[in-house]
């Protein structure tokens, strides 16, 4: 055992730094703690209870908790993604609507789609089309299969598409875009993928924006001088290009 946690510490040690493995052993120590709680068990107990309710209804499997080291991804950026875990569709439902848009001009993003279940809701929404780009092939396949058996009669865009790549990898189409993100990576990620945007929209200046669930490095976008801040909820934080 001794053994097996020096191998651990080894590996987080090259991977990570001396600070980073110390933030990551507080981390995890943390979060064991509150998986402890009454609280946690009950919200997670919630948690499923809604995933099986929106997983039968639409014909699907979105639902669980998966982490990122249990699955098969090329590249290390793995290592700055957070686990997969599947929007709360009223929370999406809040999100998307916050929008006064025309959808039809665009094209919806998801980074980080996961087994898709944003992707699906996003369809409920005219967009002109939807896009899903997830670097894990386990879930993209799983999001295939949602996406095929999908049954919804709120449907209103047909036009989805799956990528398996790293979100640091995909170019942006040239659209007016929304750009969706449920708290898929780390900060470090976030600043490189966010960097991506802006250069994209000063390449082709149109509407872009960011939609930023769990907003934990809402900083990114706050500091990057091609976004303003447009609404701010303890769930979600949009932003959107300069007029
Ligand atoms: C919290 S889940 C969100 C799932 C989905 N977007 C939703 O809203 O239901 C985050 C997802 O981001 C993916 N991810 C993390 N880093 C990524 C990266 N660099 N490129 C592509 N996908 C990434 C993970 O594999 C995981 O499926």
């Amino acid at each position: 055992m001794i053994g097996r946690l020096l191998n651990k510490l080894r590996k987080s040690y090259s991977r990570r730094g001396l600070r980073g493995t110390v933030v990551h052993a507080i981390n995890r120590a943390s979060q064991r703690f509150l998986e402890l709680t009454p609280t946690w068990r009950r919200s997670m107990r919630e948690k499923a209870e809604r995933d099986q309710a929106f997983d039968s209804r639409h014909g699907v499997d979105t639902g669980g908790i998966i982490q990122l080291n249990s699955l098969q991804i090329a590249g290390t950026s793995w290592q700055n993604g957070t686990s997969y875990w599947a929007i709360d569709p009223a929370v999406f439902a809040r999100l998307v609507g916050t929008l006064a848009i025309h959808h039809q001009d665009f094209t919806f993003i998801d980074f980080g789609s996961g087994k898709g279940r944003a992707v699906l809701l996003a369809s409920e929404f005219p967009f002109k089309s939807v896009i899903g780009v997830e670097f894990s092939p386990e879930l993209d396949q799983v999001a295939r299969e949602n996406l095929a058996g999908f049954r919804s009669e709120r449907q209103q865009c047909w036009d989805m598409r799956l990528v398996c790549a790293d979100a640091l990898q995909y170019p942006l189409p040239h659209d007016p875009l929304v750009c969706y993100f449920f708290n898929p990576f780390g900060r470090e990620v976030m600043a490189r993928v966010a960097e991506r945007i802006a250069e994209s929209y000063q390449t082709q200046s149109r509407e872009i924006y960011i939609l930023y669930a769990n907003p934990q490095h809402a900083v990114v976008w706050q500091q990057n001088g091609c976004f303003q801040q447009i609404a701010a909820t303890p769930d979600f934080a949009i932003f959107k290009t300069h007029d």
